[in-house]
């Protein structure tokens, strides 16, 4: 079984292809669909995934997708589980089980991501259903005197435990410890941070037994404050990410598949390049995992109507594409004239419907 899970993660990393996050809340994708006034019902819902599972040729770039419990129960238009949807393309099932952040008790303007509770016969239901990885997002936020060490070791001992349940469940887990990117703050202050979460999330894991051979890490990039008057470079970024990881994080981790966390979605390539062209030991394969800087110019292309989901699917395609040859270092900018992905997504629509 074990064997299973570490293929599975294997998986995950394969080269040239990454996962691609789409398991927001129904409040926070009600949040993005009002900004463009689409209406947000369960059955707009199910389409904007609908849509985003099926890019002809996306595939060759996702290897797996992250779902909401919602849209794991959901069915395709035609009546297909988006399940089966996800699994006949090769694409491998994933799904959000925790409950979300709430105010850590005694450390004010601080988190603790909850969903513990239960979550035995959540993980055991969620894979009868198909799931084959699992994803719990803790949250750290950046302030003068934050983050508490309360807040740090609070996190990291629930993601350690949620990740402990995964295995025993056969599911693999993405351990997302994120650091955000709100706030003033440089781009020192990120990696110091970050540094001191990675280490006591990886002591959190040796203490609950998890096989770091079947999990993957899914961390921030370590990058200036939004609010930083002074921006960091994008070879700066590549270098101190890959520093701090370097310190943190053990060779048996076989992938790190980072989050975009409000990046923007050229920059979020542009850095995982840079990151994979950086010359020395990278033990792990170095991906990602990325929700907004995959889908936000596709829900914008779509913009809730059926007319467009060609549009929405080729945006879509497009920066799949792009991530997966960062994943590889062969990312370039010549690669976001619009053709290059139209055309791609275009010659697969002819081989499909042709
Ligand atoms: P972003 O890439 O938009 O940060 O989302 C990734 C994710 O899964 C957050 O939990």
């Amino acid at each position: 079984m074990s064997q299973g899970l570490e293929d599975m993660a294997a998986a995950l990393v394969a080269s040239g292809k990454g996962i691609l996050a789409a398991d927001e809340t129904v409040p926070t994708l009600t949040k993005r669909f009002d900004a463009l006034g689409i209406k947000s019902t369960e059955q707009s819902r199910r389409a904007y995934r609908e849509m985003l599972f099926t890019p002809p040729g996306a595939a060759e770039f996702i290897s797996g997708v992250i779902m909401h419990d919602e849209t794991i129960r959901q069915k395709s238009a035609g009546g297909t589980p988006l399940v089966k949807v996800l699994l006949s393309q090769g694409i491998a099932p994933g799904i959000k089980v925790d409950a979300g952040v709430k105010p850590l008790a005694g450390a004010p303007g601080e988190s603790i991501t909850e969903g513990l509770d239960g979550l035995r016969d959540r993980l055991a239901a969620y894979h009868d259903m198909g799931a084959r990885f699992a994803k719990w997002r803790a949250v750290i936020r950046i302030d003068n005197a934050l983050p508490s060490s309360a807040c740090v070791s609070a996190n990291a001992h629930a993601l350690a435990r949620y990740a402990a349940l995964c295995q025993e469940q056969h599911l693999v887990p993405i351990v997302e410890p994120e650091v955000l990117m709100d706030g003033s703050h440089g781009i020192e202050r990120c990696e110091k941070v970050t540094g001191t979460v990675l280490h006591d999330v990886f002591r959190a894991l040796f203490e609950q037994r998890v096989a770091l051979e079947s999990m993957l890490l899914k961390p921030n990039m370590v990058i200036a404050g939004k609010d930083c008057p002074r921006g960091a470079s994008v070879d700066q970024v590549a270098t101190a990410t890959l520093r701090c990881l370097r310190r943190h994080v053990p060779a048996a981790v076989p992938g790190i598949v980072f989050l975009s966390g409000g990046q923007d979605d050229v920059a979020a390539t542009a850095h995982l390049n840079a990151i994979n062209n950086l010359p020395g030991p990278k033990p792990w394969k170095i991906s990602f995992s990325y929700g907004r800087a995959l889908q936000d110019l596709a829900l914008e292309a779509w913009h809730g109507r059926d007319e467009n989901l060609k549009g929405g699917q080729q945006a879509l395609y497009h920066r799949a594409r792009c991530n997966g040859a960062a994943s590889l270092g062969r990312y370039s900018e010549e690669m976001e004239t619009a053709s290059a992905g139209k055309c791609a997504l275009a010659d697969h629509h002819e081989l499909h419907e042709g």
